[in-house]
């Protein structure tokens, strides 16, 4: 595998200081060396510097807009160039408002992409249907990918969810991994994204997607979330498909947590999702050319 990370230390998308610390405390956590250990090749591009927007007043109770629309623009770019370049591009958030930018430049050079949204919520507000203003709830009704399915949902809205089923779109709940346990989750996932023909996926990974006893260093925790395993299972699967594109990890909040031990417990298991979407298999690996010394 070869993985181009770009950190993107933003925060705009929603009212918590901390999450724009995502990408710094993810690298600290080891992510390079590990992926180089696991025998990936790896081009880190560093941070994005993001430039203060003054008279950034919210429209029609949307907040911090251009601040958001500015940094999703260089996001896209970063994005752009990172699949120009060859590699699986892996954002590091900052939060889901990201997910625009990440996206649409993802889409830029890969038009038939898919998406699989990992997240205990859809984030498919409208500037309208939103409640709270915050454009993290939103990136997903700024984005029409043809084939989207969702996984871990478990927090929506009565507007997101009457926009899910109007469009139809494929979602696996909480009660859905449950019900089918998260081997069968996958199978259809796939079943549903590549019905046609094998896209590119872009995985958007929501770190609450997963329990907040796994990952208690986040925004917006939800009780209830997928396991560690089952986590660490979708990233595995993705992986067998060969098809991962670009990756999305955001919502990393190292100041929400209660402790140092929660701060490393979230990043640890931050970077095990990536370990697993470039290869890392709980049976264990050896190189081809492997001797017994
Ligand atoms: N649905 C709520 C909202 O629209 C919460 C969204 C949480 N999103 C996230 N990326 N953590 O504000
Ligand atoms: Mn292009
Ligand atoms: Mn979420
Ligand atoms: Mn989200």
């Amino acid at each position: 595998h070869s993985v181009g990370i770009i950190g993107a230390p933003f925060c705009k998308g929603q009212p918590r200081a901390g999450v724009q610390l995502g990408p710094d405390v993810i690298r600290k956590a080891g992510l390079v060396n590990k992926l180089e250990n696991q025998g990936c090749m790896v081009k880190d591009y560093g941070n994005l510097v993001f430039e203060k927007v003054s008279n950034d007043e919210p429209i029609s109770g949307t907040k911090q807009p251009r601040a958001v629309g500015l940094a999703n623009k260089q996001v896209a770019d970063a994005v752009q160039r990172i699949k120009h370049d060859g590699y699986t591009c892996v954002m590091l958030g900052g939060d889901h408002s990201l997910a625009i930018g990440s996206i649409h430049g993802h889409a830029a050079c890969r038009p038939e992409l898919s998406v699989v949204w990992v997240d205990a919520h859809a984030d498919i507000n409208t500037p309208l249907s939103s409640p709270t203003g915050n454009i993290h709830g939103q990136p997903m009704s700024y984005l029409i990918p043809e084939d989207v399915v969702y996984i871990g949902l478990r927090d929506v809205d009565p507007g997101e969810h009457y926009i899910l089923k109007y469009l139809g779109i494929k979602i696996f709940s909480m009660t859905d991994v449950d019900r089918l346990g998260i081997a069968k989750v996958m199978e259809q996932t796939c079943d549903h994204i590549f019905s046609k023909i094998k896209k590119p996926v872009h995985l958007s990974y929501d770190i609450d997607a997963l329990d907040p006893l796994v990952t208690p260093a986040t925004g917006t925790p939800v009780i209830g979330g997928l396991s560690y395993r089952e986590g660490i299972y979708i990233t595995e699967h993705v992986c067998q498909t060969g098809l991962l594109s670009a990756l999305d990890v955001v919502e990393v909040n190292p100041n929400l947590a209660k402790s140092e031990e929660e701060v490393n417990r979230t990043a640890n298991v931050a970077v095990d999702l990536v370990l697993g979407c470039f290869g890392r298999m709980r049976e264990g690996s050896h190189p081809d050319d492997y001797k017994i010394p």
